[in-house]
């Protein structure tokens, strides 16, 4: 991709003092990104979903800078100083400095929030990346001329997402996103998402999210992408994910539930399949995730609902179902499942329509 890398005349009170805002959403993949090359580029296309209630606001100011270094900034979360955040925002400015030179030109006073608590066990990385890439892109837009078109200023705002937290990319779009290279669609890219349109079966799919628990995981994410390079199982397990591109770019075309049930699942299974054969082998699932998932595919050939389960790295479990059926899923939920979470607690969600603007 090739992006505007000069730097900017920024010499006016106004250039220098400029604000940006923006709420974005965290996604679930439905087709996994698990396994990784270069800077953050995925072995395999992915599929996400983009939440709505789970996101992250965040707002970035603009002063003059005094400091020599490359970039500066402070950051703060919920208007309250956060130190130990500071290494994953610097590793954001500094991969993101080749392609945003304006980044060294300005100081950048940082605030955050997540709409959901920090405790929960759900990963803020992809909400938060996400939120302050589209912020940066924002501001270029407003320094240099605006870009050329919308497609242009997401692509490069997911392709900033990415370089912070892979997943981070998917989050930009309405309803869903694609990420990596498919023979499937002409404009895919391992170096950003795309939009993808969904059949109006998937609009407001809804996502409860079952808060197994809110430990940190024992195998970071990073760590678990670094163990597909010397898994036994990696050529298969990227032949699959492309097979499961096709079938799912289907599923969300035609607005078959059925078929999409299925693939949500063996892509869950097969994620936490590949965590348990690789070298040294882990295991992220609870007993309480077991049984969750096991009620879940009961649940749905008793009832022929089209209720099914996707898992992000880590025990907690996405009940995946649409809208229509809301009310007996709910139902199903709190009286079978609520009991097996941590404290009760879930995060109820739904497909949404990505980024907003906190300022128009
Ligand atoms: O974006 P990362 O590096 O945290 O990796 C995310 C990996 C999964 O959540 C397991 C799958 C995915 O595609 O989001």
């Amino acid at each position: 991709m090739e992006f505007n890398t000069e730097k900017l005349n920024l010499s006016s009170e106004h250039d220098l003092a400029q604000q940006v805002g923006w709420k974005c959403p965290s996604n679930i993949a439905i087709v996994k990104y698990w396994g990784k090359y270069g800077m953050q580029l995925p072995k395999n296309p992915s599929i996400s979903f983009t939440l709505n209630n789970a996101h992250t606001t965040t707002q970035v100011k603009t002063t003059p800078k005094s400091s020599t270094a490359n970039f500066s900034f402070e950051f703060s979360y919920n208007n309250e100083p956060k130190p130990e955040f500071h290494p994953k925002i610097e590793s954001f400015f500094e991969r993101i400095l080749p392609f945003c030179p304006y980044v060294s030109q300005v100081h950048f006073i940082i605030n955050s929030l997540n709409s959901f608590p920090h405790s929960t066990g759900i990963a803020s990385s992809a909400s938060a990346m996400s939120a302050l890439a589209i912020c940066m892109v924002d501001l270029e837009d407003k320094w240099f001329q605006p870009f050329s078109n919308e497609t242009q200023k997401l692509r490069k705002a997911s392709f900033l997402a990415r370089l912070g937290s892979g997943s981070a990319c998917r989050s930009l779009y309405p309803h869903a996103a694609l990420w990596g290279q498919t023979a499937e669609i002409e404009s895919s890219s391992n170096e950003f998402a795309i939009p993808i349109t969904v059949h109006e079966n998937f609009k407001n799919y809804c996502d409860h999210i079952l808060i197994v628990s809110s430990e940190e995981k024992e195998v970071s994410s990073t760590a678990g992408h670094s163990l597909m390079n010397n898994h036994p199982e990696a050529d298969n397990r990227y032949k699959t994910a492309n097979e499961n591109i096709k079938s799912l770019l289907d599923i969300l075309k035609g607005g078959d539930f059925e078929s999409f049930c299925q693939l949500s699942e063996a892509e869950a299974d097969q994620l936490h399949l590949l965590m348990r054969t690789s070298n040294p082998p882990y295991n992220l699932l609870h007993e309480n995730t077991l049984i969750i998932l096991e009620k879940i595919k009961q649940y749905r050939k008793e009832s022929d609902v089209p209720i099914c389960y996707t898992l992000d790295a880590g025990p907690n479990v996405h009940v995946m179902f649409p809208n229509k059926f809301k009310s007996e899923c709910e139902r199903f939920i709190n009286n079978e499942l609520k009991s097996l979470c941590e404290n009760g607690r879930i995060i109820e969600d739904y497909m949404g329509l990505g980024p907003k603007n906190m300022f128009t």
